[in-house]
């Protein structure tokens, strides 16, 4: 298409994912998402540039890479060419990739910041925060820990209590320690930058309304503005991964300033490259539209910050900030050790791409839920849609134009109104792409390949064709069945760009665009057919679950605790102070056997567990419901400490401990002794 007034100019970026670890399956989404309604709008004639890169700074990845024994530098290439493997190997169509510590981002950060400094909208204020003294480093949130100043629950982070939800200040926590170093941190003065995010919220309340926010996001706004706009930290201090804030030494920008302006200078790399006018793009009169997708976990960031952050420095705003759920597989979060944390290169090792690109399509909507993997309705919808629906049509009718009519379709389809049922679909099917209705619109695509499949099973060419008389009849039929092949192709070439890549060269008529949906192949040559997709095999299945049960090193770039300021686990292990022998011997360590584990209404974390300790039984409240299923747990023996004080809880009282192991999340285990072990035993 010509660059006509109907031609629209679309800028599209999907979240940067943290440069500390390689890309999962959750990272996924976002890009499936992001890369079908970019292909979408390509396919529909407009013209798109879809930008994306590294988020390379922070806390988590100067600690990596120190830990590593390499510089950051090398880790954030490191990991870049690795996102780069996995995105590729996903077919996401990024128009460009550059991560946020790009000079081009360092110069755009820096003018953004020294107008919003000359504007006013920087305010410089002493905060105290927690000082390691060994390290010689202020402790963001997550990297203390220590007693709950409610309920006692030792070693809790820094924010909130993961036993009794409470949360508070860091300097709050009873015997607080340093993850990094064990001791005890200091309080030390220092000075922020803050920005002031309530100067814009007259502006934000008028974005917020205009339809460029989901419902539910918009909801989420509406709450943050009734308890108040809070001036937001931008300013960290040295040593800090990131860039050293202008006409500020040793302060640096705080990771979640630079990230979202990473998007422009990617697009500004781009741009370069391409010769196109960035300005046209960015600036408050453009004629452009942008749309960023996120998750759901990051939504401040990107619709109180960002586009504050833009109104300030008079630039423009989003069209659209599109949210996505977080996702399970097999109805939970994913965990480690049921081998459901995949990587995006375990997967590419053993199933085609596509086959996700489509089961994500088909759970894909325009909202903010989860979206579950379930892996046997994964393989049992592809091989029904994608293997037994669509490639099925053609395959039913290419053996028969290739070897009796020499690969020729006739004048005449034997379908002109299938054609036109097909064709007349092509307006809903768009709205329903446009909307990111995505489970909707293959919905309506699987229902026309089911009446093409009918129409081929009514005619049954394979019967006909042993009737001499009844070729020019087969030949008919069979272009109408390539027909109705070509235009599913067309409706799903946002998805499956790699099978309609092949299609393109079997129907042998260059590249498939929406507007060909209208005419359709007549008295035309098309190639020898060759198997386009093959079924998923319950094997490989298998397989990429073993591969991903065994990658429990190295760690996955787990959901970034400090710079997300949410989150449940760390990808650290914490050192405890140390204890002497005398200390230790005071512990009572028991062997007691699980007689009951229920639900506790109201907490999210907490299993009510009746121990038997050998004649005496103890009730526990144990934070492991992430990890366990209470009926999974009665009749195991565990590790309990029998001696602690009893505690007061919000739902009762709680006499002892068990001993549970891991991460944290669903990958924590009860820690279950050997066999012959009786309730009641010592544990030396
Ligand atoms: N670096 C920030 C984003 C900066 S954007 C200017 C970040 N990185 S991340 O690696 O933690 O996440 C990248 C994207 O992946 C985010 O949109 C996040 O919501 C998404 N997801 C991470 N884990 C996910 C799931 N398990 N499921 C779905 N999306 C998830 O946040
Ligand atoms: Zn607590």
């Amino acid at each position: 298409m010509s660059a006509d007034k109907s031609q629209r100019k679309i800028l599209i970026t999907n979240a940067l994912p943290y440069a500390n670890g390689p890309l999962h399956l959750g990272h996924m989404v976002g890009f499936m998402q992001a890369d079908i309604w970019a292909r979408f709008q390509k396919v529909r004639g407009h013209k798109v540039t879809f930008v994306g890169g590294d988020d390379q700074h922070g806390t988590p990845i100067m600690l990596g890479a120190e830990a590593k024994g390499i510089s950051p530098q090398q880790l954030i290439d490191d990991t870049e060419a690795l996102h780069k493997e996995s995105l590729t190997g996903f077919s996401i169509d990024l128009d460009n990739y550059t991560g946020t510590h790009h000079p081009e981002n360092q110069r755009i950060s820096a003018e953004i910041y020294t107008k919003l400094k000359e504007r006013g909208h920087i305010d410089v204020r002493v905060i105290k925060q927690a000082f390691d003294e060994e390290k010689g480093m202020f402790l963001p949130d997550r990297y203390v820990k220590g007693t709950c100043p409610k309920c006692k629950a030792a070693d809790q982070y820094g924010d909130n209590c993961e036993v009794c939800g409470t949360t508070y200040d860091t300097t709050d926590l009873i015997d607080a320690y340093s993850v990094l170093s064990g001791k005890a941190p200091i309080e030390k003065e220092s000075e922020h930058y803050f920005f002031k995010v309530s100067d814009f919220e007259k502006m934000l309340l008028e974005w917020k309304n205009s339809d460029a926010l989901q419902p539910e996001i918009a909801n989420k706004l509406d709450e943050w503005f009734e308890s108040g706009l809070i001036d937001w930290d931008i300013s960290r201090d040295k040593p800090y991964w990131g860039f050293e804030i202008p006409g500020a030494p040793g302060k640096y920008f705080y990771v979640w300033l630079d990230a979202p302006i990473g998007y422009m200078a990617s697009h500004q790399v781009h741009c370069e490259k391409t010769n196109d006018d960035w300005h046209s793009y960015w600036n408050a009169d453009s004629d452009a539209e942008l749309y960023h997708f996120i998750g759901k976990d990051i939504v401040r960031f990107h619709t109180l910050f960002w586009p504050a952050m833009l109104k300030a420095v008079d630039y423009r705003q989003p069209n659209g900030v599109f949210v996505h759920g977080f996702l399970t597989v097999d109805g939970t979060k994913m965990s480690k050790t049921r081998g459901t944390f995949i990587m995006a290169e375990t997967y590419l090792k053993h199933l085609n791409p596509e086959y996700l690109r489509y089961y994500f399509a088909a759970k894909l909507s325009s909202s903010v839920v989860d979206m579950d993997l379930n892996l046997e309705d994964f393989s049992a919808r592809v091989n029904s849609d994608i293997v037994g629906k669509m490639v099925n049509i053609a395959s039913r009718c290419a053996g028969f134009i290739s070897k009796r009519f020499d690969g020729m379709l006739a004048e005449e389809s034997a379908a002109p109104e299938l054609h036109a049922e097909f064709a007349d679909a092509a307006d809903s099917i768009a709205a329903r792409y446009e909307k990111r209705e995505f489970s909707q619109a293959m919905r309506d695509i699987m229902a026309l390949a089911d009446k093409a499949n009918q129409f081929i099973d009514e005619h049954k060419p394979w019967i006909l064709i042993k009737d001499e008389s009844k070729l020019d009849e087969v030949q008919q039929i069979c272009t109408a069945g390539i027909n109705a092949f070509r235009s599913l192709c067309i409706y799903l070439k946002p998805v499956l760009p790699n099978l309609v890549a092949d299609a393109e060269v079997f129907l042998n008529d260059g590249e498939l665009n929406w507007s060909d949906l209208q005419t359709p192949l007549l008295k035309h040559q098309i190639n020898k057919f060759k198997p386009l997709i093959t079924r998923i095999e319950s094997e490989s299945i298998e397989r990429m679950v073993e591969e991903s049960k065994k990658s429990l090193e190295p760690k996955p770039a787990q959901k970034d605790a400090v710079n997300n300021e949410q989150s449940t686990a760390l990808g650290q292990d914490p050192i405890s102070p140390e204890i002497n022998y005398d200390e230790f011997a005071k512990v009572d360590l028991r062997i007691a056997k699980i007689i009951k584990a229920e639900h506790v209404d109201g907490a999210d974390k907490l299993l009510q567990l009746t121990l038997d300790i050998g004649g005496e039984t103890r009730n526990v409240f144990a934070g492991i419901k992430s990890a366990y299923k209470p009926e999974d747990l009665e009749g195991k023996l565990t590790v309990m400490v029998a001696n602690l004080a009893p505690r007061k809880m919000r739902f009762g009282m709680s006499e002892g401990m068990v001993l549970a192991a891991g991460p944290g999340g669903s990958d924590l285990f009860v820690l279950n002794p050997d066999d012959g072990a009786e309730p009641g035993m010592r544990v030396k």
